[in-house]
């Protein structure tokens, strides 16, 4: 049993593949995904999926009860570990250009068992994280609505009907979180018609948000105060509280906002020439998100006190309350264009993550270890269609219905899951098979593997310290799967 627990699927060496070229081993005559899609569109792809809820809505708590004006270092630390994880990606990307992102590549050099629990762990990833942004969508959507525009929204359509507070399931006052259902449920029917319409809609919301933050970046700088930047480390008040404990937990929560990167990855099989613009694609975007970060965050602690941030729209705040202390600075237009920028930022988000979501299953059910209508390609739209409907509708499901709190954690616990394995496959499969061709190489890779390695692992365990129960019984679901289906049904099984 621990044979076939540990088989591998083996990796051929790609071939160079073309527009329109399928890579995957499909069947003949099946439909196959469409390659469309080029550096630019895979680098837009990237920035559409990072930039969000993590800088939009999650800096502001990190700064105020964690790490005060050193949330820059917590951003530069959280990057500094998906740095190493993302040229780990981006060997994998080139050299397997597939969309099973993580999960492929942990088959190719860790065994079955681990590429399961790998892709089950990109489901708390993407599918969860979808969900979850579409909620901090509906929370800027309504108060957009009501506050900007002075528009009614009733207050019980916006939330879901149950919350978790730390102990147990409690009602709330709400009935249904319809915004965050309509959102998924346009994004899906998006992701149903095609890939190049998915990309280029991206493309537009990529545009509006980075405009939106040039120009908060251009404007604001101005009036930054040095003043705010003292202390920088505030001092230790208790568990993860400031000082440098504070800067690291502050570190895990931001993690928050680089995932998404590695969604360019699930898009190999759709990329024109993805040995070439695979790792252009996730490195590209990797550092355009981690320069954005930073810069907003010095903006943002520079131009009000890191104390009252703690809301869930900082940027705006930050705003309100520069225009509060600096009653010249007339910044109100920026207020609503940040409310904008954030409410698109969130929609591509969602959009690349319920790309990614589909794909991973896809590539699972090509395997066996999924049943076969995850694997099917719509004839005309060439997408993997029953998969889309079924993420959506899962996703809407969660967002409508279910408190996402405690949700965001349990995402960034399953992606640091996902990207140390990565980096240990990148390590292992240079040893086992070092004849693969590598379009390319990470540099240094015995350094860099190993501590990308260690700085996921370190994430993970400050979250699992805190959420461990939810973690392990989410395990617990994927392994009744996996041995319910996956194990009997796997084409591995066919090939002995
Ligand atoms: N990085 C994405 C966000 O911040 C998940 O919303």
């Amino acid at each position: 049993m621990l044979q076939t627990l540990m088989r591998v699927k083996p990796v051929e060496p790609a071939p160079h593949v073309d527009a329109g070229e399928p890579v995957e081993g499909s069947l003949q005559g099946e439909a196959t995904l469409k390659r469309t899609l080029t550096a630019r569109h895979l680098v837009l792809l990237g920035v559409g999926a990072v930039i969000g809820a993590g800088i939009f809505v999650l800096t502001g708590q990190a700064a105020a009860n964690h790490a005060g004006p050193a949330i820059m270092l917590s951003f530069v630390l959280a990057g500094l570990a998906c740095a190493f994880a993302g040229l780990c990606y981006a060997e994998f990307a080139a050299m397997m250009p597939v969309s099973g992102s993580a999960y492929s590549y942990s088959y190719a050099t860790l065994g079955e068992y681990v590429a399961w629990f790998i892709g089950w762990c990109l489901v708390l990833e993407y599918l969860f994280a979808s969900s979850t942004v579409a909620v901090g969508w509906s929370g800027y959507l309504v108060s957009f609505l009501t506050t900007t525009l002075g528009l009614p929204f009733p207050a019980e359509l916006a939330s879901a009907p149950i919350t978790w507070d730390g102990a147990a399931f409690v009602r709330t006052e709400g009935i249904i979180n319809l915004p965050a259902i309509l959102i998924v449920a346009a994004v899906s029917g998006l992701c149903y018609v095609g890939i190049t319409q998915s990309a280029f809609v991206n493309g537009i919301i990529v545009a509006i948000k980075v405009v939106v933050i040039a120009a908060f970046l251009g404007f604001a700088a101005q009036y930054i105060d040095p003043a705010n930047f003292t202390p920088f480390i505030p001092e230790n008040e208790g568990p993860g509280r400031f000082g440098m404990e504070g800067v690291f937990r502050a570190a895990t929560i931001v993690f928050f906002a680089y995932i998404g990167f590695d969604a360019v990855s699930t898009a190999a099989g759709e990329a024109k020439n993805p040995q070439r613009d695979m790792p252009i694609g996730i490195l590209g975007s990797l550092v355009v998100c981690t320069v954005v970060y930073i810069a907003v965050c010095a903006v943002l602690v520079g131009i009000a006190p890191y104390t009252e941030l703690g809301t869930a729209k900082p940027v705006a705040t930050a705003l309100e309350l520069l225009m509060r202390d600096n009653p010249a600075a007339n910044l109100g237009w920026l207020k609503t264009a940040v409310e904008i920028g954030a409410i698109a930022g969130l929609s591509s988000v969602i959009l690349v993550m319920l790309m990614a979501q589909p794909r991973i299953f896809y590539s699972m059910s090509r395997d066996g270890l999924l049943p076969k209508l995850f694997g099917r390609v719509h004839p005309k739209h060439q997408t993997p269609h029953v998969g889309t409907i079924i993420v959506g509708v899962v996703a809407c499901l969660l967002a409508g219905f279910m408190p996402l709190n405690v949700l965001g954690e349990l995402v960034s616990m399953g992606t640091l899951i996902a990207f140390a394995t990565v980096c240990l496959g990148v390590f292992v499969l240079r040893y086992t098979r070092p004849d693969l061709q590598r379009p390319f190489r990470v540099p240094a890779f015995w350094l860099v593997c190993p501590l990308g390695l260690v700085a996921c692992l370190f994430l993970f365990l400050q979250s699992f310290m805190e959420h461990w129960l939810i973690f392990v019984l989410w395990t617990l679901v994927g392994q009744v799967i996996y041995f319910g289906y996956g194990y009997r049904n796997s084409k591995l099984n066919k090939a002995r």
